[in-house]
């Protein structure tokens, strides 16, 4: 039996009675817009995540869109992020007007390396939008304390990360805001998009209440340009069933990491690292291989789902060629894009299956190398 990267129709076996319920309480109170099923997820959303606000949005782009906006990131800024990240990392801050500057990765986390944001820091810098890329948090207390010093704005992309930590606490409470998605295939997934902003700080909480619903601060009393950016109540009810089965399903894909780094702890690929201070995830589990390309080839061809995340760091892609480039570049994220595989990674994943793939990984060790 193939198996896929990811199975969202095996989660929603699972969940279908309590997703179908919610669903047609809605359709028949037809409170679709800032109903109160919104309220609520954002109410329990920021207790998860140990803030003191949440925002819904309409996705993990807007979240970040929106956050640096409210912070005012705009026309002639830098927002240093990083070079392996989802394309969407980049765009956020390219609609504010600000230039992004992608600093490399650590060739051990695959996260921001905190030591080459110093100088990546111009006069023109205003914030810093580390990721927790694949799940693992990034080095928030270097962040956090280089952004201090230099008076900088802290927009975490934890549009991987629902549910991770660092050093033991939940992100919602580091730097300035936290941002997610709910992008279906995400740890917590909706059925469509969404997205929101998690943040300790009250007029960043106002701020981003006005700017998802077209600046108004009561009705049709407009105060400041903004958007049609919210998330739906439909999504918010399915994201309040789903948020109570978050953390058993993030331990689900700990125990399928674990098991796959025993299952290929004698190779032939590389395995993903958690760091000490962090408590990684899984969104996605990524390993290493020097013939990625026939590696995915060879899992394809045993039926095994397979992905790349990401092919191209982002100041490679055309769009960003005009971008200000860190003088040394990034050499390290552009070894990586050449060498990632995403394995199978969801919480439904049976340990059968698991060895399957792992099987499937090990054996290619025996393919032979075309000449
Ligand atoms: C790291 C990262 N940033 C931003 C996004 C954008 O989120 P969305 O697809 O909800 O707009 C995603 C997910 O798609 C992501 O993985």
């Amino acid at each position: 039996m193939a198996i896929p990267l990811v199975d969202l129709q095996a989660q929603h076996r699972n969940i279908s009675d309590d997703v179908n319920a919610v669903v047609a309480d809605i359709m028949q109170r037809a409170q679709f817009i800032l109903g109160p099923e919104e309220e609520l997820f954002e109410e329990e959303f920021a207790a998860y995540c140990g803030a003191k606000h949440c925002i819904g949005v309409a996705s993990g782009t807007e979240a970040l869109h929106l956050a640096l906006r409210a912070v005012g990131v705009g026309l002639g800024d830098e927002v240093i992020t990083v070079a392996n990240t989802f394309v969407a990392t980049g765009y956020a801050i390219a609609y504010t007007g600000a230039t992004p500057v992608f600093v490399d990765v650590d060739p051990t986390d695959y996260n921001i390396d905190v030591n080459l944001l110093e100088a990546a820091i111009t006069p023109r810098t205003k914030a810093i939008a580390p990721v927790h890329l694949y799940g693992q948090p990034a080095r928030m207390a270097e962040i956090t304390e280089l952004a201090a010093k230099h008076g900088l704005r802290v927009i975490q992309d934890a549009c991987q990360a629902h549910g991770a930590t660092y050093r033991d606490e939940r992100l919602g409470a580091l730097g300035d805001a936290a941002c997610y998605s709910f992008y279906p295939s995400k740890n917590l997934g909706a059925y469509g998009d969404g997205g929101a902003i998690v943040t300790n700080d009250d007029e960043l909480d106002q701020q981003l209440r006005l700017l998802r619903n077209y600046g108004q601060r009561a009705k049709n009393d407009y105060v400041r340009l903004g958007y049609n950016s919210r998330l739906d109540t439909l999504q918010a009810a399915i994201l309040l069933v789903k948020l109570r089965r978050l953390d058993e399903g993030n331990e689900r894909r700990r125990e399928i990491a674990r098991l796959y780094g025993e299952l290929l702890a004698d190779g032939p690929v590389q395995l993903p690292v958690e760091r000490d201070d962090a408590r990684h995830v899984y969104h996605l589990y990524i390993v290493q291989h020097a013939e990625r390309d026939r590696l995915a080839q060879h899992l394809n061809e045993q039926g095994v789902g397979n992905g790349i995340h990401y092919p191209t760091p982002l100041p490679h892609i055309p769009l960003f060629h005009g971008t200000r480039q860190v003088p040394d570049g990034v050499p390290v994220a552009a070894g990586l894009c050449e060498r990632i595989l995403s394995l199978p990674m969801y919480p439904e994943l049976t340990d059968d299956q698991v060895r399957q793939v792992a099987e499937a990984v090990a054996s290619f060790a025996t393919v032979p190398a075309v000449s």
